[in-house]
């Protein structure tokens, strides 16, 4: 492994830090390219641009063992004998996945590498780019000396440095089946079935992966609606339906909807996708549709246990797309805090995690008139509702019979489902979840 040198562009994100360290800790020498300096140098101290568990133990000891290199020269890559395209795509005006990040890491790297390279594309990319970098590296006569394989990531956030560890699949698209065999070796995973396939295939795999995460969210969202017409528990639906071993349970918990910066933005692209082609695709659409609906649902229990929102202060709880992050990116709680705002309401926010991180700044310079409070109970003093919109195990362990003392208003609405109604209706508090 000590031979085998492997080269990460886009090293200082989300992906690229985590295979980087990954890779370096498997015993690979391992060099971590990113055009941002300022975020190298940091990582370098120890100081990791976001929260990602196991994550920064991994750089330290990789840090200090020599086996992870940062650097924002690309010329420290020329030897590599694998090279990682982890930056971002991110969506174009009409949601097509900009791409161009990918080409600049392909030419960038076309320049200065001096043997023969097997070129792993990481990023979510549409269907059809790899293909459209071979017939340029062809054209360029490139095309023997970089091998191009198509190797989507399906790390989660919160989880992505156990998911690395431990796949339920590798998924690799190449021309010659001798590129997805180097590329499978790298990760020597035992028992982890790999999935060798064409570079279209991998492209799709991947989108049909998340599309279809977002599509089974949207279902139970769905039956979570008629739930609360015919006095049904979501819960226990999505338990009864998720025991067939045909379902599975994964991906069937009812609540204010998906977001982050992956399932929406894939959905939307893969949308795109179809369009360019002249065909629709009416059941990702709903998906998507009932997942924009989802969050307006939350705001108008609020409005009907409220009478309005004008002059009323809203707690909400949780920030981050998910637990287990800080991530802000494209978080439900980002247009829910803008349409109560919208609508007068005065609100105050909590998130254990976003409160002590960097990315507290870039929401108080979104929100200036939001006050970030570093406890729940804060958020709840003087508040007319509480909102809870990110799952944290914390907010499971709160005593809201008793938080609901500091409130002017007992008014909870629940968009992760963390508590019985009965309980707390009976105590008192008007409590709203979803589908339940
Ligand atoms: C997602 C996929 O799960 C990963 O496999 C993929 O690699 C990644 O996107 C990516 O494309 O990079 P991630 O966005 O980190 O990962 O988070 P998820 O765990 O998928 O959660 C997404 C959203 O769905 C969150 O807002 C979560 O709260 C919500 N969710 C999840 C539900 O509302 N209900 C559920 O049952 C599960």
């Amino acid at each position: 492994m000590d031979s085998v040198k492997i080269g990460i562009i886009g090293g200082a994100g989300h992906i690229g830090l985590v295979h980087a360290a990954c890779f370096a800790a498997l015993g690979y020498h391992t060099v971590a390219h990113d055009l941002k300096s300022a975020t190298l140098k940091n990582i370098a101290k120890g100081k990791l641009p976001f929260h990602e568990p196991g994550l920064s133990e991994l750089v330290n000891s990789s840090l200090e063992n020599g086996r992870l290199l940062f650097t924002d020269q690309m010329n420290h890559l020329k030897d590599a004998d694998v090279v990682y395209i982890c930056v971002g795509t991110p969506p174009l005006p009409d949601d097509r996945a900009d791409i161009s990040q990918v080409e600049h890491a392909v030419e960038d790297l076309a320049r200065i590498i001096q043997k023969e390279v097997v070129l792993v594309q990481k990023s979510t990319v549409p269907v059809g780019t790899a293909r459209k970098i071979f017939t340029h590296l062809s054209q360029e006569a490139l095309a023997e000396k970089i091998h191009l394989v198509s190797n989507p990531e399906f790390l989660a956030e919160g989880s992505a440095v156990e998911d690395f560890w431990h796949p339920d699949r590798i998924v690799i698209g190449s021309k010659h089946l001798e590129e997805a065999d180097k590329v499978a070796f790298l990760y020597n995973p035992p028992g982890v079935p790999v999935v060798k396939t064409s570079w279209e295939n991998a492209e799709l795999i991947k989108h049909a992966s998340n599309a279809l995460l977002a599509t089974r969210i949207s279902y139970i969202n769905e039956i979570a609606r008629l739930c609360e017409k015919v006095g049904g528990d979501i819960r226990s639906i999505s338990r009864g339906v998720g025991l067939d071993n045909r379902i599975g349970p994964h991906f069937l918990e009812a609540g204010v909807g998906f977001s982050g910066p992956c399932l929406e933005k894939d959905l939307r692209s893969l949308l795109s996708q179809f369009y360019q082609r002249g065909e629709e695709a009416p059941l990702l659409k709903s998906v998507l549709f009932i997942n924009q609906q989802q969050r307006y649902l939350l705001v108008k229990k609020l409005e009907k246990h409220l009478g309005g929102l004008e002059g009323k202060r809203v707690g909400v709880l949780g920030l981050s797309f998910k637990p287990g992050t800080d991530d802000l990116r494209d978080s439900h709680s980002l247009p829910v805090i803008e349409t109560l705002l919208s609508r007068g309401a005065e609100v105050t926010a909590h998130d254990p995690m976003v409160v002590h991180s960097s990315r507290a700044e870039w929401f108080n310079i979104l929100f200036p008139s939001v006050k970030l409070v570093h406890s729940v109970q804060l958020a709840a003093e003087g508040s007319d509702a509480l909102a809870i919109l990110t799952a944290w195990p914390e907010y499971r362990e709160l005593d809201l019979l008793k938080l609901k003392e500091s409130m002017v208003n007992p008014v909870i609405v629940d968009g992760r489902n963390l508590f019985y109604p009965k309980i707390l209706r009976g105590g008192g508090i008007k409590y709203e979840g979803v589908g339940i």
